[in-house]
């Protein structure tokens, strides 16, 4: 690896580090996030070599060299890991909002023919080097709030050549300004042109879909829409076991209008995580709570669709879970690519801490991606993914709403936004 000169982050009132076990963080230890007062972070080749209090960081020999990346007295968190995102999805779907707004409900307009399969249509027109465009034009907005990985799906092609446009428009979208994880949504919806034969479509992906994305290396997940209008508890298990046969690593929309099951699913399968719950049981906590599955809250979806049921998090969280916040960035429930919004509505809506929501929103959603090895805490060994924030306390992050906090987002070292410069890197 050619040599670089090291990076020294100083300056940093409050350095929140999320160091701890290698474990998804649960129960009382969510809140747990080891700040270091005035600390500082060297960084070599993108990876953080030391961490502590910068009076003894800046008297290690090795520093003397290192370029300087002043923090100003500000707050410093990892990047944050938005774990549930559909990245790229065409346009933004106004007449469905139109719509909702003048009383149908989602699930009325997409028995309509709109909503997903609207999606659909749009992206099996665009030709593959749109998407990357548009994924690109999109990421920036995810880079200039301060996340660093983002889990992105598939689920507007619905056929073969269409997913896997979508797959590789994600591959070839993150590049080095932000690390992508993709995922397999090939049960999003039924497409039109098996309309009314769900089940079909379920066989036809599990023998012929889903082995080739595999093949290839597409994805590193399987996801399904397990909802009415959508898939059954039925599909989404034959789904589930085939994608965990094809070696992919299970997630699943679940209980987010409905309670079908799917969350009690997950965990009995092993899922990586379960996402939205917003109609899950007493029980179905419990079941999570004694999962390895996370829990994965989309409070920007229930904001979105004027809704107030918001998924259970503080029993949730009070039962042991594993809980994860994500954008769930989607242009017709949830399109907004804020972290710190997100973290607005944990706390205001779902009673979070803002600590638990820092912790949610980086280190276990670093968990539910699969990328907890190198990202999700400011750690020796771990990419030097680091968010400086406009802001003197932590708590601040969460408790001022509907602004941008993020003063500098650095990806393995690097600045790839900094505000007063008006700066976001180029797509490579
Ligand atoms: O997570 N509900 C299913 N999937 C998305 C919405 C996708 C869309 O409406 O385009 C969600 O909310
Ligand atoms: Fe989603």
């Amino acid at each position: 690896m050619a040599y670089h000169r090291a990076v020294l982050l100083r300056g940093a009132r409050q350095l929140i580090t999320l160091r701890g076990p290698s474990e998804p963080r649960r129960g009382p230890a969510l809140r747990e996030l080891n700040i270091i007062p005035d600390g500082a972070v060297l960084i070599r080749n993108g990876v953080v070599v030391e961490v502590g209090p910068a009076r003894r960081i800046e008297n290690l020999a090795i520093t003397r060299n290192a370029r300087e990346i002043d923090a100003n007295g500000r707050v410093v968190c990892p990047g944050f890991v938005d774990s549930h995102t559909h990245l790229i999805c065409g346009p933004p779907r106004l007449a469905d909002y139109e719509m909702r707004l003048a009383g149908s409900t989602y699930e009325e307009i997409a028995k309509a023919g709109g909503g997903i399969l609207q999606s659909v249509r749009a992206i099996r027109k665009t030709p593959a080097r749109a998407l990357v465009h548009q994924g690109a034009e999109t990421l920036g907005g995810f880079i200039r709030h301060g996340t660093t990985t983002v889990e992105a799906k598939s689920g507007y092609g619905l056929d073969e050549a269409n997913e896997k446009k979508i797959l590789k428009a994600i591959a070839e979208t993150g590049g080095t300004r932000v690390d992508l994880v993709a995922t397999y949504l090939g049960a999003h919806v039924t497409p039109p042109e098996w309309a009314g034969r769900a089940d079909q479509y379920i066989d036809w992906i599990i023998t012929e879909a889903m082995p080739c994305i595999q093949k290839l290396g597409l994805a590193e997940f399987a996801d399904i829409y397990c909802e009415r209008g959508a898939f059954s508890l039925a599909q989404a298990r034959r789904y589930l076991n085939a994608a965990t046969k094809c070696g992919l690593r299970l997630k699943i929309h679940a209980e987010q209008f409905s309670r079908l099951g799917g969350a009690r699913l997950a965990a009995e399968l092993g899922a990586t995580s379960a996402d939205h719950l917003e109609y899950i049981s007493d029980d179905d906590v419990r079941t999570l709570a004694a999962s390895g599955t996370i829990a994965t809250l989309l409070p920007g979806a229930v904001l979105h669709l004027g809704l107030s049921r918001y998924a259970p998090a503080r029993a949730l969280i009070d039962a042991g879970a594993a809980v994860a916040l994500a954008t769930d960035f989607n242009p017709g429930t949830s399109p907004s690519c804020s972290m710190p919004m997100m973290l607005s509505l944990a706390c205001a809506q779902m009673r979070l801490l803002p600590a638990e929501a820092i912790a949610a929103a980086t280190i276990n959603g670093a968990w539910a991606c699969g990328r907890a090895d190198r990202c999700g805490s400011i750690e020796v060994g771990k990419n030097a993914d680091l968010v400086v924030f406009n802001a003197s306390d932590y708590r601040e992050i969460p408790y001022y709403f509907g602004v941008n906090p993020v003063a500098m987002t650095i990806k393995r070292g690097t600045i790839v936004y900094d505000a007063r410069r008006g700066y976001v890197a180029k797509p490579d």
